[in-house]
């Protein structure tokens, strides 16, 4: 499958690697020295739990033309980085596109699209169930089997078949989703009041596994945020984390704690930029459903960023 990972970021990388290994005909879209270290060392990938690194050959562009066609394009970057490439991707002749990342307003990023684009665009959302950060020269990669969970704003992935026969040959698991937005609204609020929290510390996880207020504060603002889901509306999804907040708040204060106390949680990056981005997608939520957050809010100041 002739395809383009657009965006050569942690995720991007692993995934382009994924495709790779499964016998497609993969190209990355990197822009500056990351074209160049792609170009000159390959795609080098450090697995964190497999202890292995992995190089591959690939090729890079750094611009799309509109009349390149692939058969399918995964769109892999930040939540606010999409706004920019939306015009690219409806100038260019391919049709098959999967936007991986955060998304809490995927319908609003469907419909620019859409109107943007000269010809007929079949658009779906995904997001990674993997972590990671950049090193210098190489990307580190944390993951168990590697898995995304996928589907389009209205009924099912028009070209679901395709997808299905360029992981085919992978380890890779695809798990198709009835209501792709309500799965990418319910994701931001439990990884938000993580994040802000990690900000918060500076980026010290450890420091926070050992900050009994603020780990209590993550789990409070997350009982606030699926509160403005649910007045809106929508049933949170996967159920279990509601569960896990309402009912569960011992263990999942003591999973926080561990986790955080691990290092792992210092492998998986985080981005301001995003997080302000993110944050302001929940305020437009916590608006239209009128109602209030203090902990999320006081989270959200003394993160520092917001
Ligand atoms: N990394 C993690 O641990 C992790 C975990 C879970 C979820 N996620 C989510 O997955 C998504 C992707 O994350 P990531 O960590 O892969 O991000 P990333 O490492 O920042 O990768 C994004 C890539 O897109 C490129 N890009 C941005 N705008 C571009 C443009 N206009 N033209 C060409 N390239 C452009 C960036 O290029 P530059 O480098 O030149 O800016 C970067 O290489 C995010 O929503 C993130 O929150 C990440």
């Amino acid at each position: 499958m002739k395809t383009l990972v657009y965006g050569a970021g942690v995720l991007g990388s692993y995934l382009a690697h994924v495709l790779i290994r499964g016998g497609n005909d993969v190209t990355m879209l990197a822009r500056g020295s990351r074209a160049e270290e792609l170009k000159q060392g390959g795609l080098v990938i450090r697995h964190y739990f497999q202890l292995k690194t992995t190089t591959d050959k690939v090729k890079v562009i750094s611009t799309l033309a509109p009349e390149e066609h692939y058969d399918l394009i995964f769109v892999v970057m930040k939540c606010n980085d999409f706004p920019a490439v939306l015009p690219v991707l409806a100038a260019n002749a391919s049709s098959n596109i999967i936007l991986v990342g955060n998304n809490p307003e995927a319908h609003d990023t469907q419909r620019i699209l859409e109107e943007l684009s000269g010809n007929k665009k079949n658009i779906a959302f995904g997001f990674q169930l993997s972590g990671g950060r950049r090193e210098k020269d190489r990307m580190i990669c944390v993951r168990a089997g590697g898995q995304m969970v996928l589907g389009a704003l209205g009924g099912a992935v028009p070209f679901q078949d395709m997808l299905v026969r360029s992981f085919a040959h992978t380890q890779y698991k695809l798990s198709f989703l009835e209501d792709m937005d309500t799965w990418l609204k319910s994701h931001i609020i439990t990884i938000l009041p993580m994040n802000l929290a990690t900000f918060a510390v500076k980026g010290d996880v450890k420091k926070l596994a050992r900050n009994k207020k603020l780990l209590q504060q993550i789990i409070t603002a997350m009982d606030e945020g699926f509160s403005v889901l649910e007045k809106l509306g929508y049933s949170v999804v996967p159920k279990g984390q509601v569960k896990a907040v309402r009912s569960y708040r011992k263990l999942t204060y003591m999973f926080l704690k561990l986790y955080h106390s691990l290092p792992v949680a210092r492998m998986v990056a985080g981005s301001a930029q995003e997080l302000v981005a993110l944050n302001s997608a929940f305020d437009r939520l916590k608006q239209q459903a009128g109602i209030a957050t203090p902990v999320w809010d006081e989270l959200a100041d003394r993160s520092g960023e917001i």
